[in-house]
């Protein structure tokens, strides 16, 4: 691992030493966990290993990656060459706002107090355009504020206020949080309703990454050993296999729970190596895969017209690189630093295009020789340890 290690902060082009976080004891002191959260007796480790190979956006990117899961790493890595040779992973963000909501209860009338709301909205806006100066200095804010009529719930109709606010590189809900809080003395005021519930949505349909790749179809082709001897797979069999694979997860929920599942085993293990909250990256991933009514695949896979399979993902990403364990968590800042992001957009796209790895690397193996294969070996390994 030291070798590895210095191996590592050279390709990256960092110090000796800047790294080391990684080496030391569990990545993270005891003191510093004593402060992160309550009753604390001890630290979890779990392994960090490297995915390799990755180009985003046209730039190399070294991937940290914690999971207990073996083949995930070896996966991503691996899929990530493949996408190299059609020139690497495409990643497109949409700006970083959050959505908080608001539960105003106690209405006669909604329509009213809805226009109401919107009559006051720039008022509003400029309230909670205030609430966190610092956000402000660096280009965040209140965007835009939306209400919605809950028409039917077990307590009946209600009225929810949506503050869209734009958190720039902070992953947001202390931010929004905040200015649901503060706002909702005001909301009272206007609309002579009552404030029930003021946080965030995981939900953050705004706030979305997408990444996309192309592989020649020829190096899809492989030749691995059968029990009667090798098999063979043609480019064009692993691309439709991989195809008729989606096509699976993309009709039928009971598929799509674990098509999903694959690509966030990509996509937690770098949001845990960051120090992001991977609960609300996985409520934000299922509830926007449902979001049509229907619970489906957050991939698309397809042909382009010369024949290369082309990937997609589209998923919400509320990561940050500033506040919380991110600037905390010594292990964390050593992956910020490995990665070289200096935005949380940035982030969300390196993480989206491990996702799409991992689930290429899921799907390539299915569709052909099975999982099991690869996964056994290194599960020997857990085995033999055990
Ligand atoms: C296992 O952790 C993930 C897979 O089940 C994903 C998939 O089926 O697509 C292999």
């Amino acid at each position: 691992m030291d070798k590895r290690l210095v191996k590592l902060t050279d390709a990256a082009g960092l110090a000796p030493g800047e790294l080391a976080a990684f080496r030391s004891e569990k990545g993270l002191a005891d003191e510093q966990a004593d402060h992160m959260v309550e009753n604390v007796v001890g630290v979890f480790g779990l392994p960090l290993g490297i995915g390799l190979n990755f180009v985003i956006n046209g730039s190399e990117v070294l991937v940290p990656m914690v999971i207990e899961e073996p083949s995930v790493v070896a996966g991503a890595s691996f899929m990530a060459k493949l996408v190299r040779a059609g020139g690497g992973f495409t990643v497109n963000t949409s700006a970083p706002e959050m959505i908080g909501q608001v539960q105003v209860l106690e209405l006669k009338d909604l329509m009213a107090a809805s226009m109401k709301l919107h009559e006051h909205k720039a008022e509003l806006l400029a309230e909670a355009d205030t609430f966190d100066p610092l956000l402000k200095k660096f280009g965040g804010g209140a965007r835009d504020l939306e209400v919605r009529i809950i028409e039917e719930s077990p307590i009946g109709p209600f009225l929810v206020v949506h503050l869209i606010y734009d958190v720039q590189d902070a992953m947001g809900a202390n931010a929004v949080n905040t200015a649901c809080e503060k706002l909702a003395p005001h909301i009272e005021q206007i609309t002579g309703g009552r404030v029930h519930l003021r946080i965030l949505s995981n939900l953050a349909d705004r706030r979305l990454v997408k990444a996309s790749c192309s592989i020649p179809v020829k190096e899809l082709a492989f030749v691995t050993a059968g029990e009667n001897g090798p098999l063979s797979y043609t480019g064009e069999q692993v691309r439709d296999g991989i195809i008729e694979a989606w096509a699976f997860a993309a009709a039928d929920p009971y598929r799509a729970a674990t098509h999903n599942k694959g690509i966030m085993n990509g996509v937690d293990a770098v949001v845990i190596a960051t120090g992001n909250d991977w609960r609300a990256i996985e409520a934000g991933a299922h509830a926007y895969a449902a979001r049509d009514g229907r619970y489906t695949s957050l991939s698309t896979w397809g042909k382009d017209a010369d024949g290369n399979l082309s990937g997609e993902l589209e998923m919400p990403m509320a990561v940050g690189i500033v506040g919380g364990a991110t600037k905390v968590h010594p292990a964390a800042k050593a992956a910020l630093k490995l990665m070289g992001v200096k935005t949380a957009c940035e982030l969300g796209g390196i993480i989206a295009s491990v996702g799409l790895a991992q689930n290429l690397a899921a799907l390539r193996a299915l569709a052909t020789e099975g999982i099991q294969r690869g996964h056994m070996s290194l599960h020997a390994r857990k085995v033999a340890i055990a």
